[in-house]
């Protein structure tokens, strides 16, 4: 594992070099092996990464879109990642709707769902049950908990290391998430994280001696490279 830190003068300087990132990221897939698999975080953060993505100009047929996690709401709840991926970017840009594989929740039992994912990655990654495919690239965001994707703490999801995708639980609601395992094995995973509310978990985060169960993104450790790109008001006690 490769772990770069870039903290950022402000909100606006850390989307635009998530944008810069990303879209390396993207192309670097597409140079060598003719697509990229990209899976997107939800939350509040990187709408604005989503917004300013829309207005690239990218080979869309050549990218596929995932999520690292999904609430488990109705695709048009004002809750769910993808609707909002969806609105900021993927509806803007001609990207083949079977590009877009979103996490179905709509079974009306989550641990079904899950399987039901696991079994789509499996066929579009062609592995077998026991490995893990390895996604170019995975966009994270870490909750002022320490949470990322919909890994929470001391949560039964940060002990499955068998499956791609399992039940998360926030306030006892469950998500679908991305596994510890899968999310480690990607070639890429960026970290973005804006807020002086997430200064404290960072600092845990980045402190050898604190509990991986009780700050989860510190599970993180993905055989490519790691990277946290933070704003001032979040990473200015961290060094770049
Ligand atoms: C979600 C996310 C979650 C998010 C963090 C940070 O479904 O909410 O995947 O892990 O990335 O909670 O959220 P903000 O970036 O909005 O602070």
């Amino acid at each position: 594992m490769k772990k770069l830190i870039e903290v950022l003068p402000n909100a606006t300087a850390l989307i635009e070099r998530s944008l810069s990132l990303t879209v390396e990221k993207i192309t670097n897939a597409i140079q060598n092996k003719e697509k990229c698999s990209l899976a997107l975080s939800g939350g509040n953060t990187p709408k604005a990464l989503y917004e300013a993505l829309a207005k690239q100009s990218l080979p869309w047929e050549k990218i596929h879109i995932f999520w690292g996690d999904e609430r488990y709401v109705s695709r048009d709840h004002s809750d769910s990642n993808q609707r909002m991926a969806r609105q900021a970017w993927l509806n803007l840009v001609p990207i083949p709707a079977e590009n877009i594989h979103p996490m179905p929740t709509e079974s009306g039992d989550p641990s079904i769902d899950a399987q039901t994912h696991e079994a789509e990655l499996r066929e579009f990654f062609q592995v077998v049950p026991g490995e893990f495919p390895a996604l170019d690239v995975v966009l994270l965001g870490m909750g002022d908990d320490g949470h990322t994707a919909s890994l929470f703490p001391q949560t039964a999801a940060l002990d499955v290391r068998d499956r791609l995708i399992t039940v998360g639980k926030k306030d006892g609601q469950p998500r679908l998430t991305f596994t510890i395992p899968l999310i480690n094995k990607a070639h890429c995973v960026i970290f973005i994280v804006s807020g002086e509310n997430k200064r404290p978990a960072l600092a845990q985060i980045m402190d050898p001696e604190a509990n991986d169960k009780t700050y989860p993104s510190r599970f993180i450790k993905p055989q490519g490279e790691l990277w946290w790109l933070l704003d001032q008001a979040a990473g200015a006690e961290l060094k770049s």
